[in-house]
């Protein structure tokens, strides 16, 4: 893994809820291009941008409808071939969405698939024959139902993972594999820099399985991409693998075997969640949480690189999930430091860095997300409409979706025509008012990465958990016997300031005005010994 990658601060845009340009309510690459100002003010060095290509919006824009193009809602490519090179020239590399797992229904591989059992594209496709009249076994897709839809005309099934407007590739079939790495080549050879790789570990289906992910011929697919197309060009990729063990994630991105470069790890996103429901809420385990973290330092030793995340387009705000209402500044700060004190490449969600909230949706009706509509529709008949919009409030994924909030204006900023979803803000919580401000999220954001980016023992020192209660944690970084300690209360109490720290370290940054012995409610800080 090259160095560049390893000091990745990934900034992610959710293109339909960044910018509007030209007031349609849909964000686009020209706002984007108008805010690379601000992106290089916070000091990330890489954008990760959701798919902005041609697509029907089932699931917006996860159901791509052509590879090679962009919609037009965002602009042309011209737009974009615009943004990649300003984001170069400030020293900002683009990381693309490879959305391979499954097409839009509206691409023209599955019309012509669709057409007839012995169109030369059918086998782009997983088509299966009725089993006793019915679906050929019970997977489940994503968003509520069966997996598997039956296609009239030709009288097969039809799999698909999440909507039913979006069936999965067969990748089983070489040519499948073939356009799939010269697409890729055809963003490489532009200038991208590299891709975050949605639901990868589906791509090979173990058709065995409960669940058809990590089939049999993952490891020998992604490796012949990256043969063909991702190691020539030196890319960065980035899996999006649920419910991988350490061990399975470095099989898949050790630099001998040549599959992805690293994979995002999710475990403590999921606590917080009665079983893992997304729309049930308990309290988080914090010494878990801890817990769960220094796991994956230790487990990716020294051959692997972490992925450092807690939001993104299909999580709430880490604020409303971990963090603390009545301490907002203190508890989002202090999310930032346990988080980004760790190894690994730092992936910020637009937004985050204003310690942004869950906004409060008050009726069904605003909802726009697939996911939160159809598990709306399923839970409709075992709960009362108010508790379903709290449990809405919650989970859904809408919460991370609505429009950026750049100043108090209308629609705060975001767009100055009618706004796709509609949201409320609060006007102390916008990039102008951070920006503003003696004190804010944003200038916290701003100081611990310039801190952090210029320290090497921060961005390679090795990792070891010195104490975790479940309300201050201390861990400790080194290199070549230079230390960091970053102690943190995770707490709406004082405490004692744990003796793990040294008595004659030098505290390099702190969430509250002065350092005293005692660390306060959400206080983090981050000491040099
Ligand atoms: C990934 C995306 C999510 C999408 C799903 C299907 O999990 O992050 O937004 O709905 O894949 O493409």
């Amino acid at each position: 893994m090259q160095n560049w990658q390893k000091e990745t601060v990934l900034y992610q845009i959710y293109p339909k809820s960044f910018c509007d340009s030209d007031g349609d309510g849909i964000g686009d690459i020209r706002g984007i291009i108008s805010k690379v100002p601000y992106l290089k003010s916070l000091g990330i060095n890489a954008v990760w941008l959701s798919p902005c290509y041609p697509s029907p919006n089932d699931d917006n824009g996860y159901d791509i409808s052509d590879y090679r193009g962009i919609a037009p809602e965002y602009g042309t490519l011209d737009d974009f071939k615009e943004l990649l090179d300003l984001l170069h020239r400030s020293g900002i590399r683009l990381l693309l969405d490879l959305v391979v797992n499954h097409t839009s229904d509206e691409h023209e591989w599955f019309r012509e698939s669709r057409k007839s059992r012995d169109n030369p594209y059918r086998d782009y496709y997983i088509w299966r024959d009725p089993v006793d009249g019915h679906e050929p076994n019970g997977w489940r897709a994503g968003f509520g139902g069966s997996a598997w839809e039956f296609d009239e005309q030709t009288g097969q099934y039809y799999l698909h993972l999440y909507s039913r407007k979006q069936p999965d590739l067969n990748w089983d079939n070489p040519k499948v594999r073939e356009e799939i790495a010269d697409m890729i080549n055809y963003w490489l050879d532009m200038g991208v820099d590299g891709f975050r790789c949605d639901v990868i570990n589906s791509i090979s289906k173990d058709f065995t399985a409960e669940w058809p992910g990590m089939g049999p011929h993952l490891h020998e697919y992604l490796h012949e991409l990256h043969v063909k197309a991702l190691g020539p060009h030196g890319a960065l990729t980035i899996g999006e693998t649920w419910g991988l063990t350490p061990a399975q994630a470095l099989l898949m991105t050790s630099e001998e075997r040549g599959e992805l470069t690293t994979t995002f790890q999710f475990e403590h996103l999921l606590l917080g969640r009665v079983g893992g429901d997304k729309f049930k809420k308990c309290d988080v385990d914090r010494k878990e949480f801890m817990d769960i973290l220094a796991k994956w330092q230790y487990g990716l030793k020294d051959e692997g690189w972490p992925v450092l995340v807690m939001e993104n387009h299909d999580q709430p705000r880490a604020l409303s999930r971990f963090g603390d209402a009545r301490f907002p500044y203190e508890s989002a700060t202090m999310l930032a430091t346990l988080l980004y004190g760790l190894r690994g490449i730092a992936v910020i969600f637009e937004g985050q860095e204003l310690g942004l909230e869950n906004p409060v949706f008050k009726k069904l009706s605003d909802y726009r997300d697939i996911e939160t509509l159809n598990a709306y529709r399923e839970m409709e008949k075992d709960y009362d409409p108010e508790t379903l919009l709290e449990m809405m409030n919650f989970g859904s994924r809408d919460n991370s979706r609505v429009g950026m909030p750049w100043n108090g204006g209308k629609h705060a900023g975001f767009t100055s025509g009618t706004p796709w979803i509609d949201f409320g803000f609060d006007p102390e919580r916008t990039v102008e008012a951070e920006e503003k401000a003696e004190r804010s999220v944003l200038k916290f954001y701003r100081e611990f990465l310039a801190l952090r980016q210029n320290d090497n023992v921060l961005l390679y020192g090795g990792f070891e958990l010195l104490k975790n209660d479940g309300d201050t944690m201390v861990y400790r970084r080194s290199k070549d016997g230079d230390s960091r300690y970053i102690a943190v209360r995770f707490s709406d109490a004082p405490a004692p300031l744990p003796q793990e720290v040294p008595l004659n370290a030098e505290c390099i940054i702190c969430n509250y005005s002065d350092v005293t012995d005692t660390l306060r409610p959400f206080e983090a800080r981050i000491y040099k010994a």
